[in-house]
């Protein structure tokens, strides 16, 4: 038996960015993680694989409609897809490799197997109890399933599944029009599929700014997407090679069914716990299933916490790394802080959509006095060589003192541009502190500029 400062359980990008943490600052730290690779389902069946096959597809697209009025003449790519499969198979394995790497050089022991906690101090992997000082649960979250769904991950499959198909599918319904679906919708309509997405509300990606979601959801159905709006999926019948989706309407009450080759459920997902042995520990649940933490990450059972998607707070790797940061510095005597006010959201498409801090509806709804600066990517040389002129930026700003408090971008590269007025965010920053930043030339970060100068003696090139 083995004794540690800390345990955490779980080595996704919130488990094992908070043991890295740990072991700088000096404590002896173990991870336990049961999968055969490190990385949780970020590296292993997420973020980085869909990544990868957005990618990919998004290279064809480049090829096939691009490419021609470039001068770039020739004929366009085929797709290979089981070279496309071990290109993601490839580039899960730098990553997670890359991950056991960081765990060696920061001597920080891979306790391999599924953990429980058995008592308090004590972490049980395999047939070996471990002794700790600290826990912290980093076990993540799983797929939430649908009454009247069953997900067999070849017809009906999740976004695990939907990261292997056999084949390209010929037709793909996708429930729900959240992050999930419709970044693997993209990869799939890029590739041929007639990707029709079905989501219960009336406009797709929930609690995004109502400008935003209405370009996005225009600039989908340009490239092909078929959305069937305010439905809500019933239950799902497949055999071996087709499903039918049953829906009702919300709208009349109306029952309609889709029949398609391949289902990917995108509802949501939901924090994942089991098996630790919580319940008989007594750590205080959400009547959602999540982890109750105070402002430290502590549970009400001393030396137990938890960071990242099984508590509360959005589902992002980010969220989970900067917790899982936080709360290794906790344990280490500091004083951490993490701002939930400033963690960006990126979706993956083409155009990419990001936003940070508050919307405009939060606003109205918060009766805040606010100003809005918005600039096209139109008037933005860079993107309109590269035929990226679609979507725009929007800064939101105090009325009175100019502080900005939130942004919504849609466009090319959006998922790294948010980051320069997230650090403005940081700092508390006015429009006119990111409008008088000089911004070199010719690049997309001036369309962000072009929105701070709109907040107040107006942009430059519109
Ligand atoms: P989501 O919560 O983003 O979207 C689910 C959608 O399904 C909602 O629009 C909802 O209205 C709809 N829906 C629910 N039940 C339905 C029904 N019966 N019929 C029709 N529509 C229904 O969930 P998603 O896309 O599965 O993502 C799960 C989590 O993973 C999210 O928290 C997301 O933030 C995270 N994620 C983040 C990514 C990123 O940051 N790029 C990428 C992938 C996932």
């Amino acid at each position: 038996m083995s004794s540690y400062d800390v345990i955490v359980i779980g080595s996704g990008p919130g488990g094992y960015v908070s043991a890295i943490r740990c072991a700088q600052l000096g404590l002896k730290t173990a991870i336990v993680e049961g999968r055969e690779t490190l990385g949780g389902t970020c590296l292993n069946v997420g973020c980085i694989p869909s990544k990868a096959l957005l990618h990919a597809s998004h290279m064809l697209h480049e090829a096939e409609h691009n490419f021609g009025a470039m001068g770039l003449k020739g004929k366009s790519p085929s797709v290979d897809w089981k070279q496309m499969l071990q290109y993601k198979s490839d580039t899960i394995e730098t990553n997670t490799k890359g991950v056991e790497f960081l765990m060696k050089k920061n001597k920080i022991d891979w306790l391999k197997g599924w953990g429980s906690i058995p008592a308090t101090g004590q972490v049980k992997v395999g047939d070996e109890v471990h002794e700790t000082k600290n826990i912290i649960i980093a076990t993540g979250s799983d797929v939430a399933t649908l009454p009247g769904v069953e997900i067999d991950e070849k017809v009906v499959v999740s976004s695990t599944g939907a990261l292997e198909l056999g084949k390209i599918p010929k037709r793909l319904a996708v429930i729900g029009a959240g992050v999930i679906g419709l970044e693997l919708g993209s990869v799939y309509l890029r590739l041929g599929s007639e990707v029709t997405v079905i989501e219960y509300l009336d406009a797709i990606t929930p609690g995004m700014d109502a400008e935003v979601q209405k370009t996005f959801q225009r600039t989908l159905k340009k490239q092909g997407f078929k959305f069937i709006m305010g439905a809500a999926v019933q239950s799902v019948s497949a055999n071996k090679t087709k499903a039918t989706v049953s829906y009702k309407l919300r709208k009349n009450d109306a029952e309609e069914t889709l029949e398609t080759d391949t289902v990917l459920v995108a509802t949501g997902r939901k924090p994942y716990t089991d098996g630790l042995g919580l319940d008989a520990l007594g750590v205080e649940m959400s009547e959602r299933g999540q982890i109750k933490t105070n402002a430290h990450y502590a549970t009400n059972v001393e030396g137990i916490y938890a960071i990242g998607d099984c508590i509360d707070g959005p589902m992002l790797a980010h969220k989970a790394e900067d917790e899982g940061m936080a709360c290794a510095e906790g344990l280490a005597g500091q004083q951490p802080h993490v701002n939930y006010n400033v963690i960006p959201g990126v979706i993956y498409t083409h155009p990419e959509v990001s936003n940070v801090g508050a919307t405009e509806q939060a606003l109205k709804d918060q009766g805040v006095d606010y100003k809005v600066g918005k600039f096209s990517f139109m008037g933005n040389g860079r993107a309109k060589a590269n035929f990226a002129g679609e979507g725009f930026v929007k800064i939101l700003a105090d009325k009175a003192t100019d502080r900005i408090l939130g942004a919504h971008i849609i466009g090319p590269m959006a998922g790294d541009l948010i980051h320069e007025i997230c650090v403005a965010m940081e700092f508390g920053a006015a429009a006119e502190d990111l409008a008088r930043t000089c911004h070199a030339h010719p690049t997309y970060s001036e369309a962000v500029r072009e929105a701070a100068l709109a907040c107040g003696d107006g942009p430059i090139h519109s």
